[in-house]
C-alpha cells in the first residue's frame, strides 16, 4: 500500500463482482455458497477503500438481467441483501459512510425497497466513502429512463432541444451525484462490461482480474491502483500533450 501515490487515487471506482458461482463450484458448494463469501469480500473491500481514502465505490450486486436467474436463486439473494444491509448499517455509519442504491428498485420485494430505503436514510448525513450498491440495475435501462426525462422536458417546454448537451445526460442519470468513475474492475477473468455504468464508463482505465469475487481481498485492490497509476490517461489527446500538461 505504501507504494501508492496518494496524489493520483481515482476518486471513484466501480466493480464487476463476478464469479461467485465458480468459485462455490470449487468447493464443491452450491451457488448461494459463494455469494455469502461475496459478502465477506464486499467488507474487506469496503474497509481496504476507505482506508486508502477512495471517495466512490460502486459496487455492481445484480444486474436487470439477473432476475432471469433460476428463482431458488434470485430470492436467496434478495435475502442475502436485506439481512446484509440491516446486519451492516450500524456498523457503515459508525464508519462514516453514506450508502446508496442505485438500479430500477421498484423491481425488488417490498421488504427489500424498505431496508434500503432505511440504510439510505440512515446513512445520508455521512461524510466518508460514498458507497453505492448497483441493484436491479442495467445501464441500458437507465439510459432510456433518462432519455424519457428528457424528451418530457423538451415537450413541455422545459427545454429547447439544442439545449440538450452531454451534462444533460449525465444530470439525469441515477448516478447524477456520483463524479464518473476512473477505475472498472472485473474479476473473474470475464473481459465485459455487461451493461454497467457505459455512458460513465467513457474514460475510466478497465481492469481484469482472473480472481474470483470471493477470494478478492485488499492486496488485489491495491494491485489494481497500482496499475492503474501506471497508465497513461490521454483523454484522446497525445502522450506528448499529457506530458506537458
Ligand atoms: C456474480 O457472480 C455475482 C452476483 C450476481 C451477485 C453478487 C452479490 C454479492 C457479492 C453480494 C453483495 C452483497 C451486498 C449487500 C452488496 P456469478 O454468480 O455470476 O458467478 P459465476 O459467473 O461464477 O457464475
Amino acid at each position: 500500500m505504501e507504494k501508492l501515490d496518494t496524489g493520483r487515487l481515482p476518486k471513484h471506482i466501480a466493480i464487476i463482482m463476478d464469479g461467485n458461482g465458480r468459485w462455490a463450484k470449487e468447493q464443491g458448494q452450491d451457488r448461494l455458497f459463494g455469494h455469502y463469501h461475496g459478502v465477506v469480500s464486499v467488507r474487506k473491500v469496503v474497509e481496504a477503500a476507505t482506508e486508502i481514502g477512495i471517495q466512490y465505490l460502486t459496487l455492481y450486486a445484480f444486474s436487470t438481467e439477473n432476475w432471469d436467474r433460476p428463482q431458488e436463486e434470485v430470492s436467496g439473494l434478495m435475502t442475502l441483501f436485506v439481512d446484509t444491509i440491516a446486519k451492516e448499517v450500524p456498523d457503515l455509519h459508525k464508519n462514516n459512510i453514506k450508502l446508496q442504491f442505485i438500479g430500477n428498485l421498484q423491481m425488488l420485494p417490498k421488504e427489500a425497497q424498505e431496508a434500503l430505503s432505511n440504510a439510505a436514510q440512515k446513512t445520508a448525513q455521512n461524510t466518508g466513502l460514498n458507497l453505492i450498491i448497483a441493484l436491479s440495475y442495467s445501464s441500458r435501462w437507465e439510459l432510456v429512463e433518462a432519455t424519457k426525462i428528457i424528451a418530457q422536458k423538451v415537450q413541455n417546454g422545459q427545454m429547447a432541444l439544442d439545449e440538450i448537451t452531454e451534462a444533460t445526460i449525465s444530470q439525469n442519470l441515477t448516478t447524477k451525484d456520483f463524479p464518473d468513475p476512473e477505475l472498472m474492475i472485473r474479476t473473474s477473468g470475464e473481459c465485459r462490461i455487461s451493461n454497467f455504468l457505459l455512458y460513465q464508463l467513457a474514460y475510466a482505465e478497465l481492469y481484469f482480474t482472473d480472481t474470483l469475487w470471493p477470494a478478492f481481498r485488499k492486496e488485489d485492490l491495491v494491485k489494481a491502483l497500482m496499475e492503474y497509476q501506471s497508465r497513461e490517461r490521454r483523454f484522446g489527446k497525445t502522450s506528448e500533450q499529457v506530458q506537458t500538461n
